[in-house]
């Protein structure tokens, strides 16, 4: 019953549109809102009898390629501050094809939708080899990397069939926010953090029910940009890893060449690339790096950049002063869950040029669901 298209053209759109429930389903019984005296807090309960091992190791290690690459990349800014354990980042092959330095007193955290990537299976066995707790997040109960992790976490996404992942993703951020929260210390001086962030999570997937009602104007972007060469993504801090996801589901689907570039890098080369008619989304919602992504949007103006900018609901004035562009306003959420809600439009707007561009929404070309071999 879950893998049929219902209502939908495609399996990409109908898990694009089924997020709010996907969400739901992955937070189900995980998040306690508590009694009158009773914190709110959140139970995985697979990794209850790691998480002091967890705790004390000295470095948390998370290891994925594509789509689950990016999901981890988005939830590191929140891992470091709640667990204050430094977390690094490793795509699976790049780790084998160093033979990067796994340590006994590393937490590896495995991440892949299908727990059957070849590249992330073998990283596995290295990192088990090296003797680090290895913890599985995978939205496959029985797949490999689930079997052979210690511990770890279900997303319960749901199936997810387009070759292109997307509620996945979200659900990974979300599983990997819950896990920051049941990794920190409950302590005094984070309690208002930690109930905002809980809070946030309950009410994601209204939030995400909004940013879907954007399908027509994102439809209408991509009748815009249909016979573009290329489209370039900048964000930061939260949002970098939306501007990789972003420009991955754009080149993996509408096979229109798309980069995700780091804002902060951008006087460092990419700055050379815009002119007239380089379409280029920037990501600017409100959270700490807002001003520093309204200066960057003051110099993409100045030098006649054709911008679509993503900005929390309100903002249109504030981030298209000093030069004309398009806004897309989303809503605003909890900054460490606002990777959620700000990867929906693009997600859209990937799917829409598909479709426009007259490609294969759910097969790309040359592209596998699970990549198992090497
Ligand atoms: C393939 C898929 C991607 C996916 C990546 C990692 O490349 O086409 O959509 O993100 O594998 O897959 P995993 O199942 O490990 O998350």
């Amino acid at each position: 019953e879950q893998i049929n298209k219902g209502n939908y053209e495609h399996y990409m759109q109908k898990e694009i549109h089924e997020q709010p429930e996907s969400l739901k389903t992955t937070m189900r019984g995980r998040l306690i809102r508590g009694g009158s005296c009773k914190a709110k807090t959140v139970l995985l309960g697979g990794l209850k009898d790691h998480l002091k091992t967890i705790r004390r190791s000295r470095r948390i290690v998370f290891i994925g390629c594509g789509t689950s690459y990016n999901a981890a990349l988005a939830a590191r800014p929140i891992l470091e501050e709640l667990s204050g354990i430094p977390v690094t980042m490793e795509i699976a092959s790049d780790l084998l094809d160093r033979q990067g330095p796994i340590y006994r007193e590393d937490t590896a955290v495995f991440v892949s939708q299908s727990g059957e990537t070849a590249d992330t299976l073998l990283a596995l066995e290295y990192a088990l080899d090296n003797g680090a707790l290895c913890v599985g997040i995978t939205n496959t109960v029985g797949s490999a990397i689930a079997r052979h992790t210690h511990c770890g976490v279900h997303i319960n996404a749901g199936c997810e069939i387009g070759v292109a992942s997307t509620k996945a993703y979200t659900s990974q951020i979300v599983v990997m926010a819950m896990l920051a929260l049941a990794i920190g210390g409950d302590t005094i001086s984070n309690q208002a953090r930690r109930e905002a962030i809980i809070d946030g999570l309950f009410d994601l997937p209204n939030k995400v029910r909004e940013v879907l009602k954007l399908d027509q104007e994102m439809k209408d972007l991509a009748s815009l940009l249909i016979a573009e060469q290329s489209l370039l993504v900048f964000g930061r801090g939260y949002n970098y890893a939306t501007s990789l996801e972003g420009a991955l589901k754009v080149k993996e689907v509408a096979l229109m060449h798309s980069e995700g570039i780091l804002a902060g890098e951008m006087k460092h080369g990419p700055l050379a690339l815009v002119d007239e008619t380089l379409p280029i989304v920037v990501i600017a919602t409100r959270d700490t790096c807002f001003s520093k992504q309204q200066s960057v949007i003051q110099q993409l103006h100045a030098r006649k950049g054709r911008l679509i900018v993503v900005c929390s609901k309100g903002d249109a004035a504030a981030v298209s002063s000093g030069g004309s562009c398009r806004v897309i306003e989303v809503p605003q959420v909890e900054d460490c869950l606002q990777p959620v809600v700000n990867i929906i439009p693009l997600q859209l707007l990937a799917y829409h040029l598909t479709v426009l561009r007259g490609f294969n929404v759910d097969q790309p070309r040359n592209l596998a669901k699970s990549v198992t071999t090497q």
